[in-house]
This record gives structure tokens, sequence and C-alpha cells, in this order.
């Protein structure tokens, strides 16, 4: 581990470490544009640079560009140093518009801030500016291309670490430029991410485009919750309104970044529609009495028909608070125990994975970056968890392998094998994988394959997945089986057994799921709840969050059951039909006024914190 000593402190950094890192372990910023740590180094915007005074390199060097070594004695204070990063600050500035009262991301700029700190005040250059004409790319990232400094992290960001092709570099010399070929809606569901990743404004978020500076928002710690993999973010509002999300930094879940769907995913909370007054029986009520109408015919249900005639819904979108209340509501009242909002088959499917999920096999989403191999099973990650494709992508940039068994024509941003086995015969080829890699097993014969699948292919991936020096095993919940969902984590546990570091990454049915697994709903789904209040032994329904409408495919069956019920009481923030059919409606708060624990799918518990109070925006209400 080489020793070096940065503006007159020691440190020791591994191996190929580079300066301008080992400098931020000593909390000293060096300047940096083109310089990320996601994305690494490329030396294209020359403001890190910092003197070399002793050891084996000297003089003025880029700091993201040289590795820490031993016996270096580095100054990021060198008064040449300093003098040269103002020279390249002026310089990038020579075609910038300045136009930082008007741009969105003044006041949260890194040009801007750069500039400042490194002391160029006075603008010398007066001749014309380069300009260019900005393109339209679609309804959520703005373009304005006159404040590019050639840094060229969107284009790294957005072709190498995600994959796609459509933005890019385009032009020559002093005209270069960063765009599409043609205007048009940018293809990469991380396309939001060139927000946060471009140093200065060249693309902002256009949904909330001028709606106010960063001083002006209501900010704080979030999570996202439009699936299991719970990814951080910055939630801003302003006038009561939810206006932007930003990714939260987190290595261990979601790195630097987040997908489109989490950064744009937060209109509800803001919509004109959203259910927002109590109702009895369709009816605008004061909340008070509303309460007291649920609790007394509650209770008279119960004294009626026996605490067993009334049933719970619990969502895997609710806060670990929501489902604890809603448990303990039928721990109190002898109700039944809350049912999931879910079908049996995700329900049993959720259950079996949580059961399965050992903390010893469990594996966070940024470690999956790292995986050697990645075989995934059931699941379409860009659809259930986007940012899981973008994490297989970065262990195939590093030299990693990825097979899909699934029917599905899978689509990832990588170059991956894809095994398109009918649902009918994952179990077989789960059961044909493990007993192929089964120590001891060694010539003996491996269970017969259905005559469609090629034998080939899969003792291929056997033979890859016993020799790999870090194997993840990705299973999805929804199309597969409950005992799929067993065998692949048997399959996780054989590699183990072989010697191999094997680790168990499941996809589930909600931001929460991993909770409602843990046993705050038992592995019964809505059928259960439909049979029984078909049966009469449920007179009373309180659905909480629950998707139920949605998630139940047989609508005609749960509508006629539903018009059985003598009682049905939804608490929502979101307006669907089943609160539209209930005798009493209660609003809730949403995880931006509420905060809130919600456990990811690797069983990691993290925390949201409140953004703001609530009430009807501004763009609302007018005042
Ligand atoms: Fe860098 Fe932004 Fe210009 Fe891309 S658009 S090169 S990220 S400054
Ligand atoms: Fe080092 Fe750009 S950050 S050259």
């Amino acid at each position: 581990m080489p020793k070096l000593v940065i503006d007159n402190r020691q440190i020791e950094v591994p191996a190929d470490t580079k300066v301008i890192e080992a400098a931020r372990q000593l909390g000293i910023v060096i300047p940096r544009f083109c310089y990320h740590p996601a994305l690494g180094s490329v030396g294209a915007c020359r403001v890190c640079a910092v003197a070399f005074k002793e050891g084996p390199v000297k003089g003025i060097q880029m700091s993201c560009m040289v590795d820490a070594l031993d016996g270096m004695v580095v100054s990021t204070t060198d008064p040449e140093a300093v003098d040269f990063r103002r020279h390249v600050i002026e310089w990038l500035m020579l075609n910038h518009p300045h136009d930082c009262p008007v741009c969105d991301e003044g006041g949260h700029c890194l040009l801007q801030d750069t500039t400042v700190s490194g002391g160029h005040g006075l603008r010398r250059y007066l001749g014309r500016k380069r300009t260019h004409v900005d393109q339209d790319l679609g309804p959520l990232v703005q373009h304005e291309m006159n404040r590019c400094i050639q840094c060229y992290r969107c284009a790294r960001f957005y072709q190498e670490y995600c994959g796609y092709r459509d933005l890019g570099v385009l032009g020559i010399g002093s005209r270069v430029w960063f765009g599409r070929s043609a205007a048009g809606r940018l293809d990469s569901p991380f396309a939001g991410n060139l927000i946060d990743i471009c140093p200065t404004g060249v693309y902002t978020d256009k949904p909330s485009r001028y709606f106010g500076r960063r001083w002006d928002f209501q900010r704080a710690p979030s999570l996202c919750l439009h699936c299991s993999l719970g990814c951080n973010l910055v939630a801003s509002a302003r006038y009561r309104q939810v206006v932007r999300h930003e990714a939260r930094p987190n290595d261990a879940v979601n790195g630097y970044f987040i997908c489109d769907r989490g950064r744009y995913g937060h209109a509800y909370a803001s919509l004109e529609a959203r259910p927002r007054q109590a109702l009895v029986q369709g009816k605008p009520t004061e909340m008070e009495e509303v309460l007291n109408q649920a609790a007394q015919r509650l209770q008279n249900t119960t004294e009626q028909f026996g605490p067993g005639s009334v049933a719970v819904v619990a969502s895997p979108r609710s806060s670990l608070e929501t489902l604890a209340m809603l448990a303990q509501a039928c721990r109190q009242n002898q109700w039944q125990a809350p049912v999931a909002a879910m079908t049996a088959r995700e329900a049993e499917n959720l259950h079996t994975a949580v059961a399965r999920l050992k903390p010893s096999l469990a594996v966070s989403l940024g470690a999956v970056a790292s995986a050697r191999t990645v075989v995934v099973i059931g699941a379409d990650p860009l659809n259930e968890a986007p940012m899981l494709a973008l994490s297989l992508r970065q262990a195939q940039r590093r030299g990693g392998h990825v097979t899909v068994i699934d029917p599905r024509g899978i689509r990832l941003p990588l170059p991956f094998d894809h095994l398109a086995v009918h649902p009918a015969h994952m179990g077989s080829v789960l059961e044909y994988l493990i007993r192929a890699i089964e120590p001891g097993r060694a010539g003996q014969p491996v269970p017969a394959l259905p005559d469609a699948i090629d034998p080939g292919s899969l003792k291929a991936l056997a033979d890859r997945l016993a020799h790999s020096r870090g194997a993840v095993v990705v299973c999805g919940t929804d199309m597969v089986t409950a005992q799929e969902v067993s065998l692949a984590a048997e399959l996780a546990e054989t590699l183990r057994q072989a010697d191999v570091d094997a680790t168990l990454f499941f996809t589930l049915a909600g931001a929460n799921a991993f909770a409602v697994g843990l046993g705050f709903a038992p592995a019964a789904g809505v059928e259960t709840l439909i049979t029984k209040i078909e049966a009469g032994t449920v007179h009373a329904l309180v659905a909480a969050e629950s998707d139920v409408w949605w998630r139940y495919p047989d609508r005609s069956r749960l509508q006629a059951a539903l018009e059985r019920l003598d009682l049905l009481v939804v608490l929502d923030y979101l307006a669907s039909p089943l609160g539209e059919k209930a005798q009493i409606f209660i609003p809730t708060r949403t995880i931006y006024e509420t905060g809130g624990r919600w456990i990811n799918q690797e069983g990691r518990l993290q925390t949201a914190q409140t953004v703001l109070k609530g009430g009807e925006p501004v763009a609302v209400t007018g005042g």
C-alpha cells in the first residue's frame, strides 16, 4: 500500500488509487469536472492540477490521472498549481454564457462553485462566444448546449456506463457538442442522471424548470418506492408541491444514480386529483367524525359476527410503521391477521424468498456490480428493478458474464446469454444446474432435460458457475413458482458448498414487500380473502394503501365479493376504483409527508425523512 504526503498530511492508500481520491480520503477536495468516481479518469478538463514536489512524479500534473505512489509529496495549494487551475477555469469559461441568473443549475452548479472558489472573478474575454442550437431531448431533460465545458461526463455516462448510443459526442474541433444526431426523446431509462452528472447546466430537470433555486426548496433524504430496490434519493418540494428527485449516493444500494422511474415518479403526491377529503358514503365529512364512524362500525361488526369477520389488507408499498400499526390493530381487536395485497402465487413466492434469503446469502445491489458470473432466473431487470440492469452492466464491463433464463424477450443494456426456457421447464433447468454443480457428483448422471432445451448451453453455464470467483443468483418472484424460488436459493447454497463465493438476489413485488414477507401479512393472497367474503365469514374489510384492484386479475369476482361486504374502509393517498367503492374513505399521507422506514429486497432497513408537512400545492389552491 503506497504511502504519500498530501498538503503535509500522510496517508496510506490501496495500490491503483488516484491522487485525487487519496486527497478525498484526507478530506481535501481537489477541483474536478471530468473526473467522477463512477466513471473514473479521462483527463479532459485539466482543472485537477496539483504540484508533485518530491517522489517518482514531479511538476504540475493532473491528480485524476496519476496513481498514488510511495514517497510522493503533493501540494494542492502550491502557487503554480493554483494559478494553473485559475487559468484553466478562465479558458473553460470563455464560451460559457455566464447565464447563472436564469440557469436552473445556479446554486448547485459545480462549474459555478469551482469558478468562484478558483478565483476567476473577472471576465477578460471580449470576443464573440461560440454558440449551439439546443435540442429537444423529450419531456424530461432540458438541453442548453452553450453551457458545455466539454468534460465528456455525459457521453461517457450515457454510452459507457449505461450502454445506450443515442446520445454522444458530435462535431469536431472547437465545434464539439453533446447530444443526439437528431432531436428526440432519449432512449435510456437512466437518462435523467445526465442532470446530476453534468457539472454545469447543459442538462436540467425539465418538469421542474424554473420552479426555484436549490435554496428555495424544502429538501430531505428520501427513498424511491417504485420497485423493491429502495434506491436512495433527495426529494425537493416548494409551495407544498414535490418538484424534484435527485440521486442520493449510497455505495451499497444505488451508487450515484437512480432510474428515470424513480427520478420522475413523484407527481402522484401533488396531483390535484389526489384524494385529500375524508368521505362517508361519498360525502365529505370531518376526519374526526369519519374515524369515529369507522371505529364504531368495525366494533359493531366484531360484536355482531365475531372478530374473525373483520379482515385487513396490507400493502407492500406501505411503510414499516403503517404495517406495524395494522398488525397491532388486528392483534388488539383479535381480527384476522392482515392479508397481503397480492395474488396467492405472489404472496407464496414472496414468503418463500424472504424465508430462503439468509443474511449470509444476501447481496447488495452495489456488490452485484462486481460479480464475475450472474444467472438471472425468471426476472426482467429493466422492468422489475431497473437499477439492477445498471449493476449487471457494470459487472459485465468488469469482465463478468450474465446469463438470463427466462421465456420472455428480455432486453438489457449489455451483452448477455439468453436461454429462452418455457415456464414449465424452469424447475427442471434449475435442478439440472444444482445437480451438475453439487460437489461429489462428478461423473454421475444429471437429471434429464426436456427436449426443447439445449443441454450444451446449460452444461456451459454450470461449468462457468462452478468455476466462478464470485457468482450471483438473481431470481424474480413474479412469473416463477415458489418451488423455483426455493430452487434458486438451493442453487446459491450448492455453489457455496462447491467453494464458490455465491450470493442470492431476489426481486420482490413492492418497496416494502420484504417486510410483508417477514410476517406482517401471512402467505395468503387476495384469493383467500375473497373466498372468505364469498363464504360469508368476512363482513368488513379495511384496505390500507392496498392495490388489490390493480393486482388481482379477476375483477368481476373481486367486484362481486366487495358488493357482499357490509363495510369497506379504504385508507389511501391514491385515487383508485377500490376507494370509490368504499363506504368510508380516509385519506393518508405520502412518504414525503410522513417519512418512514422501508426494507428493500436485500433485507436492508432504510429511512426516509419528512420533506414537507402536506397540504394542497399552491399551484392547486392558488395561494
Ligand atoms: Fe460535460 Fe455537461 Fe458538456 Fe457533457 S454537456 S461534456 S457533462 S459539461
Ligand atoms: Fe482531472 Fe478533469 S478532473 S482532468
